[in-house]
């Protein structure tokens, strides 16, 4: 019954607080606004105790899924557990109560994390200074981009307007593209699920600014050319991107600045488990190599040895060839502090261990699904897999069906349809967070939707049966938001 609309559980009357009796005299403050903008009633609020409130919410929450409550095998997504501890240190008051116009003296503290988050991000991934202005993997990818576009003018390369993509690439990657004023150039993949290289050598010329590579793939494959990738690209002059929102399954294995990649993002709320998907800010750090330093966003946290051979911490906003501001201030700082803490928690052993059991995980879930489900690209995988709902179709399954089916077993549905060189595409990422017996759960749930596509196709082209919603429509939610009652 709690999940009603407040308005409808109220009863006049009841209230959850209690405050002293006002004097009878007593008229309030006066007031600064006009008598006209002044209300004449009182306002119709829900009237409530604190219990029907609080069961109000948690019903509310308990409705949708959410990380906590059940696996969520997004692919490409890294829907990972956050742990509790991210949000304590998050909450200190020290990082709370921290005004981003405080004296550079006051907040020493606050300053000192971001450096150090700056340097362990810059040797996870081989990188020579990182930035944690981005707050979006997105964001990231734009600002890299506009470092690309910084270095070639200043290089005098103006006819640099190309940055060529491969056709696995996330959506995210085009759009930032177009977002700072460069084309795409597309090339395909070859039959492995790996870039093209043939093709590539083709159309990388001196109107090529940079390539962006998702390295594992978004089909959760290791681009084994990445050598060859790098050297082609910089033989042209051209800078070399790497996406890094599937950085989950690299930690302590390799890294991007050794691979020849120029910049990474990372998602710390992907890789560095700060939460997301409507679950929080992100945080969309990039790391870069020396060369493209000088025009890094502004203002840049450093560290100063002092004279007792302490460190202090400080702002450079000098910075002539900067591109400028990309997030108010210095990004999302509470992200930065979960990032943080993440790392410190695992140590490097700890961040090995999780990519490795991420990779593992995947796999353990690839080989057993494989006779259920097609699987195009029958490699073994990163911390991620593609499967093609294909099969299912022979009996009238779409894959948004099975799709709405795993949400009867508790389980979050997999990224569907995309990468879109994969017909009928289910995109899955346990994470290593999973145990042995929720990835068993899993397969047994696909075990059983493949075997109801066979046998009883109708329970699936009518699920979900035991959401509280059943089938909205998607994109109508989205563009008609109602918020209010
Ligand atoms: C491969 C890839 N690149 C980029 C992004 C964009 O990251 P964000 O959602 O943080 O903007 C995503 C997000 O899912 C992704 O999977």
């Amino acid at each position: 019954m709690y999940d009603k609309l407040l308005i409808e559980l109220s009863r006049p009357g009841r209230s959850g607080f209690s405050l002293p009796e006002l004097p009878p005299d007593y008229k309030g403050p006066e007031s600064i606004l006009p008598s006209s903008s002044l209300r004449k009633d009182q306002p119709q609020l829900p009237e409530l105790s604190e219990p029907e409130v609080v069961r109000h919410f948690v019903s509310l929450s308990a409705k949708n899924h959410h990380i906590d409550k059940g696996m969520y095998p997004l692919g490409s997504c890294t829907m990972k557990y956050n742990p509790k501890i991210n949000d304590d240190m998050a909450n200190l008051p020290g990082f709370v109560n921290a005004h981003p116009y405080a004296p550079i003296d006051s907040v020493q503290g606050t300053l000192e994390l971001m450096y150090n988050l700056q340097e362990m991000l810059a040797v996870i991934s081989g990188m020579d200074y990182v930035t944690l202005q981005p707050v979006a993997g997105a964001h990231g990818e734009f600002t890299a981009l506009l470092l690309f576009r910084a270095y070639h003018l200043k290089n005098k390369q103006t006819r640099r307007k190309n940055i060529i993509i491969p056709d696995s690439a996330h959506g995210t990657n085009p759009a930032s593209v177009t977002l700072a004023g460069f084309n795409t150039v597309k090339v395909p993949s070859n039959p492995q699920g790996g870039v093209d290289i043939e093709k590539l050598a083709a159309v990388c010329d001196d109107e090529t600014a940079g390539f962006m590579l998702t390295n594992p793939s978004t089909l959760g494959l290791f681009e084994s050319n990445v050598e060859k990738i790098a050297a082609i690209v910089h033989e042209c002059g051209g800078l070399l991107y790497m996406d890094g929102a599937n950085l989950n399954a690299l930690l302590g294995i390799t890294r991007p600045g050794d691979m020849g990649f120029d910049v990474v993002h990372f998602n710390l709320h992907k890789t560095f488990s700060t939460p997301h998907g409507g679950g929080g800010p992100g945080g969309g750090a990039i790391g870069i190599k020396a060369i493209l330093e000088p025009f890094l966003p502004s203002p840049v946290v450093i560290r100063k040895t002092e004279k007792d051979g302490g460190y202090s911490y400080t702002l450079d906003n000098n910075r002539p060839d900067s591109i400028g501001r990309v997030h108010g201030f210095y990004g999302n700082f509470a992200s930065d502090v979960r990032g943080y803490t993440y790392i410190r928690m695992n140590g490097p052993d700890g961040l090995r261990e999780i990519s490795k059991t991420a990779i593992i995980n995947a796999n353990y879930l690839k080989e057993n699904l494989k006779q259920d489900f097609a699987l195009p690209y029958d490699f073994p995988c990163m911390h991620e897999f593609v499967l093609s709902g294909d099969n299912q179709l022979a009996y009238g399954i779409k894959t948004a069906d099975m799709a709405k089916r795993i949400l009867d077993f508790g389980i979050h549905a997999p990224t569907v349809y995309f990468p879109l060189i994969v017909h009928e595409a289910l995109m899955i990422e346990p994470t290593e967070s999973e145990s042995k017996e929720s990835l068993d759960y899993f397969i047994e749930a696909l075990k059983q939707i493949a075997k109801e596509a066979k046998e009883n196709p109708e329970i699936i082209k009518s699920a979900p049966h035991n959401t509280p919603v059943a089938r909205l429509d998607e994109a109508l939610a989205a563009k008609n938001l109602d918020v209010s009652w």
